[in-house]
This record gives structure tokens, sequence and C-alpha cells, in this order.
């Protein structure tokens, strides 16, 4: 299989982001907490490199949470305010409010030592699709619904979310659309843990392939998990597998024969829905 992303969309997407980022001091960018290699475009770190970065590895309820505290030191060292959320649970959202604070104030310190006092942090979402964009930004509207509206000098139709004024009086505006950013192709892994965890379309798909390599995965990385939740124990040859799967669970195609492709369906949407586990794919 040969994962692709065309030139037409990367340029403007460069083009969007660019534009956008001009009205942005900080930039929050969402990862996924399984593939927090993958799901990341590290163009972004040239076109935000003056802005202060927040990193969050979302879908932490999906990730082995062990793995996912290492990714956390790993990308503090490097710089990030880094932390990990389930961005469908509004509780935890306090703790990026915290966050986004923490680095609002490094924007107001360097503000004020050029005498600019009171003005927004204005802060912005990015990541590539999937990774839970838009889930985050409506979490966060309800918590903190004052939506500022339009503002002079700001793009038209663009909406601000006002974060609740600091002690020292500083808001903080986060920007009601994310930036999309688009997955980088480097080696033809990333489409693979990116189409794993479905965040490639499925018309791109096919489902076999996929699901044999990640078979020989879970079998070298996850032993004995195939056998946990499907009953049998796995061969050793994937294709094997495939069709021990497509027996045990009824896939049959009209001859009578496994049909592969309906099992690994089944085993894609088990995988990607975490009901194998809260599995990390990329290890730190
Ligand atoms: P995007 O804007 O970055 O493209 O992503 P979006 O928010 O649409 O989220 C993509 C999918 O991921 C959605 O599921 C969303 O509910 C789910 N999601 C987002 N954050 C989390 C998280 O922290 N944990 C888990 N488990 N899932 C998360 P969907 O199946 O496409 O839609 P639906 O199930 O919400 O209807």
């Amino acid at each position: 299989m040969h994962f692709q992303w065309f030139p037409g969309h990367m340029t403007k997407a460069i083009r969007v982001m660019q534009e956008e980022l001009k009205l942005i001091d900080l930039v929050i960018e969402l990862a996924d907490a399984r593939i927090p290699l993958s799901s990341r475009n590290p163009e972004i770190d040239t076109l935000a490199r003056d802005k202060i970065r927040i990193l969050i590895l979302n879908k932490r309820d999906m990730a082995d949470s062990a793995e996912t505290d290492r990714w956390i030191k790993k990308y503090e060292e490097q710089g990030y305010y880094t932390l990990a959320i389930n961005a469908r649970q509004r509780n935890e959202l306090k703790a990026v409010t915290g966050m986004i604070r923490k680095a609002g104030e490094e924007k107001r310190l360097r503000d004020a030592a050029r005498g600019i006092k009171n003005r927004p942090v204005r802060a912005m979402i990015v990541g590539i699709p999937n990774v839970g964009k838009s889930t985050f930004i409506n979490s966060f509207a309800g918590r903190n619904s004052a939506k500022t509206g339009n503002r002079p000098g700001v793009t038209k139709g663009k909406q601000w979310i006002r974060l609740n004024s600091g002690k020292n009086g500083s808001a903080i505006d986060l920007l009601d659309t994310p930036g999309i950013l688009w997955p980088k192709f480097e080696d033809q892994t990333v489409g693979l843990h990116l189409a794993w965890i479905g965040s490639i379309k499925d018309e791109l798909i096919v489902h076999s392939d996929l699901a044999l390599d990640l078979i020989e995965f879970l079998q070298m990385e996850h032993a004995g998990i195939l056998e946990e939740h499907y009953g049998f124990v796995p061969e050793k040859d994937s294709v094997r597998v495939l069709e021990q799967l497509a027996s045990a669970r009824g896939c049959l195609s009209r001859g009578g024969e496994p049909d592969l492709e309906k099992a690994a369906f089944i085993l894609l949407d088990d995988f990607r829905n975490a009901r194998l586990g809260s599995i990390t794919i990329e290890p730190a």
C-alpha cells in the first residue's frame, strides 16, 4: 500500500497556516497519544518558529498511560508545554486552561518587557485531521462559552473564545476554528500507523493488507492479545490468523471461503476503538 498527500493540498495548507499564524501568539498542537510521532507534522516547528508552543497528546484514554507519561517527558525536554487529555471529557480541560495560562504568562512577560500591557494572548489549535481538534474546541467552548466576536484587525468571520482573565488581568483568546496540518508521509510507517488508527480515508485502503501488518505488530509487541480477545490461539502466519478470525467470527464469502476483507474490518474496527486495549503504537 502506498500513502501520499497531494502537493497541491500541501501548498494551500502551508499558505493558510502562515496567514492564520500571523494573528497568533500561542500555538496549541494536538497529536494522537497512540502515535505521538506520526500524528504530528514537524513542519509546524518552522511555521510557528516564534510562537509559544503547547503540545497536547489527545485520546489518552486509548493509549498506554505509562508510555504517554514517557512521551510527555520527552516533549517537555524538547521545550514544549505538554500534557495528555481526553478531549471528550470536559472535566479534563481545566488542566489545559491552567497550561494555557502558564504559557500565556510567558507571552505577557515578553510583552511587558517591550512595554506592551494587557494585550490578550491569542491562541490557536492546530493538528492533522482526526486528532480531535473540533471535539476539543467544542468542549472548550462549552466551558468558556463567552465568544468575543469579530475584532478590528482580525480576519472577518473569525470568532474567538475568551478565557476568563487571570489574576493579573491578562486575557487569553482562543480562535474557534482549528488550523489543519497535513500528515507528513516521510516513510510508509507513518501512513501505516495513521491508517491503523483510522485517520486515512477508508476508500484508499485495502483492509486486509492493513490488517495483516497490524496482526504482525500485535503478535510481536502484544503477544496474547488476539487470543484473549478472540478466543483462538493464533498461528504464526498472519494470513492464517486472518482466516482464523474469519471463521471465529463467521465471516464467510458466498462460496463458503473465509472472507478476509470482512475479518480485517472487524480487527481494525476493534483496534481503532481500543477494544483490544489501550495500545500505544509508537513507543517513546
Ligand atoms: P478533528 O477535528 O481533529 O478532525 O477531529 P474530531 O474532533 O472530529 O475527532 C475525531 C474523532 O475522535 C471523533 O470521533 C471524536 O469523538 C474522537 N475523539 C476526539 N477526542 C477524543 C479523545 O480524547 N478520546 C477518544 N476516545 N476519542 C476522541 P468520531 O467517531 O469521528 O465521531 P463521534 O464518535 O464523536 O461521533
